[in-house]
């Protein structure tokens, strides 16, 4: 414990001081305290009404079993009446089994009731509830597809799409950072921050993202958001209306489309091929969209870089017809094959492309950091929705990380994995070919942590995909990234969290998993088609 009036980090007027943690203030309980009211006019004695009080919590599971109740002192204290009713309310409780006393550190909710008492399901009080009256909800949360993760999102291990090397993060140096700030907490770390985030982590990514990705920008055009999801919203909210079009990938990443539904836009659904989005089949059937979402550095799910001739295309397009184009650029920083290839942003002269990028995949995606980076007429309305939505982005990891970029760790943590995933990517397409080499093609390895396997005809991926859930692979199926019909079945592969010895194994289970349900569909055609005679 830290001495009277010793302040952490100290001199700096701005630091907290621990002062009330100096044994000289009253020890306060750290039970919570149950809703239990007492009439003091009412007929019914004090300790009945505290017995009783007690009772029906318990019952209705309001208190759960082994849940630590307030010392006697400390609830006489609160309910503001003598200690003499509650000790004989508790005395009763006790003496009934509704409560069990441990020497030394407290009163507790008893583990089981009494024999002739019964819980009441929690569950049915609730559904009773919710049940009861019109419950009218908006159209747009209606038609949203509920959170069901699929069996595919579950586990951690190999092939997982979304993770990164966790055990490569350098940890040591991120608590030491952590640590730091907690130390040095300053009262300014503690009050509302502004909407577009801590403005020496917006300098830290705007001479990132110049540097790295020869973004056009400014730390002002810099807003921190809890990853890229968010952007999405807030860019969708700030351009678009209920009713506007937007083209999207197809097949594209599926949670811009529930934040495009999410705000009552219409999607123009326009396809990928090996060159990226193909800008002249969007302008020919959705020529008058609002807004494009695109991902030109690494198409998620097909892996495609969008060609020189694309880009141009679309920043020509969007410029004549007046509309925005939302620039996903969420795992550029890996890229194997060739050179890195510069933001679409930084090709714009229009000031068109609103660009989002994230830290899911350079550090861990629990992290919820990401930014936006705006274009400069554009800062007040991103920065007025932003505040109308969540008000600013939490302080204390956006002062870790700030550290850890301006310190290079982030630069140095980039370079290792750009090395280790490369290496890994290589493994994966070397073991796939090998083991699966007719029945699959291989699309996308170039960049990013993953790549795509388009299968044979026939086979069906969520099946597959299923199934190697079960074997605790974790490959994700290409068809439901489609918003209208699949045109290819196909598993997305992760290769950032499976090590280079590992994947000869993980690929060979993958296999003798697709093998079973060959074997399961051409059952399936025999007994359909019915026997040859
Ligand atoms: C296309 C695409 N964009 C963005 C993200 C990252 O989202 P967030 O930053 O919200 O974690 C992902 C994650 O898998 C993705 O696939």
């Amino acid at each position: 414990m830290l001495r009277r009036g010793v302040v952490a980090g100290n001199i700096h007027s701005g630091k907290i001081c621990y002062d009330h943690l100096d044994g000289t203030v009253k020890k306060v309980p750290s039970t919570l305290s149950p809703v239990l009211a007492v009439d003091r006019k009412a007929a019914q004695p004090l300790h009945r009404q505290i017995y009783d009080g007690f009772r029906s919590l318990i019952v209705g599971r309001n208190l759960g079993a082994g849940q630590q109740v307030p010392s006697s002192r400390a609830l006489a204290a609160e309910l503001k009446i003598s200690r003499i009713p509650v000790l004989t309310a508790y005395a009763q409780l006790l003496a009934e089994g509704y409560f069990e006393a441990h020497t030394g550190s407290g009163t507790f909710v008893c583990r089981s009731l009494p024999d002739h008492v019964e819980w009441k399901d929690r569950r049915s009080a609730c559904v009773t509830a919710i049940h009861s009256g019109a419950r009218p909800i908006s159209r747009l949360a209606a038609e949203l597809p509920p959170y069901q993760p699929a069996p595919w999102l579950r586990g951690l291990g190999a092939f997982n799409v979304g993770q990164a090397a966790f055990d490569q993060i350098p940890f040591q140096i991120w608590t030491r950072l952590v640590t730091r700030h907690c130390r040095n907490l300053q009262a300014s770390a503690l009050r509302y921050g502004g909407p577009l985030g801590f403005q020496p982590l917006r300098e830290a990514i705007s001479t990132y993202l110049r540097t790295a990705r020869a973004v056009h920008c400014d730390s002002h055009q810099v807003m921190i958001v809890t990853g890229s999801q968010q952007a999405l919203e807030i860019s969708t909210r700030v351009l678009l209306d209920p009713g506007n079009l937007a083209w999207i990938e197809e097949p594209g990443y599926w949670l811009t489309r529930h934040a495009l539904n999410a705000a009552g836009c219409r999607l123009a659904p326009v396809p990928v091929d090996e060159e990226g989005l193909d800008v002249s089949a969007g302008i020919k059937r959705w020529g008058n969209a609002k807004a494009v979402f695109v991902a030109p550095s690494h198409q998620f799910p097909l892996g495609a870089t969008m060609s020189a001739s694309r880009r141009l295309q679309l920043l020509e397009w969007a410029h004549h017809a007046g509309a925005w184009i939302i620039e996903d650029d969420y795992d550029s920083e890996y890229r194997y094959d060739s050179m890195p290839i510069a933001s679409l942003q930084g090709l714009d002269s229009n000031a068109r492309v609103i660009y989002i990028g994230t830290f899911s995949k350079t550090l861990f995606p629990s992290l919820r950091l990401g930014y936006v980076v705006m274009p400069p007429d554009l800062v007040d309305r991103f920065a007025a929705v932003r505040r109308a939505m969540d008000i600013a982005p939490p302080h204390f990891f956006q002062a870790v990380l700030t550290d850890f970029m301006n310190e290079g760790h982030f630069a140095r943590h980039i370079r290792r994995m750009r090395q280790l995933y490369g290496q890994r990517r290589t493994a994966l397409v070397e073991n796939l070919s090998e083991k699966l080499g007719d029945s699959i093609e291989i699309v996308g390895a170039e960049a990013g942590m993953y790549l795509t396997i388009l299968l044979s005809s026939g086979i069906r991926d969520q099946d597959v995909a299923e199934r190697a859930a079960r074997e605790r692979l974790w490959v994700q199926p290409l068809s439901p990234t489609y918003l209208g019909d699949a045109v290819r079945h196909g598993l997305v592969l992760g290769f950032a969290s499976t090590s280079v010895d590992e994947v000869p194994k993980a690929v060979g289970h993958l296999k003798s998993v697709m093998n079973e349900g060959q074997r399961a569909l051409s059952v399936q055609r025999k007994t359909t088609i019915g026997p040859v005679r």
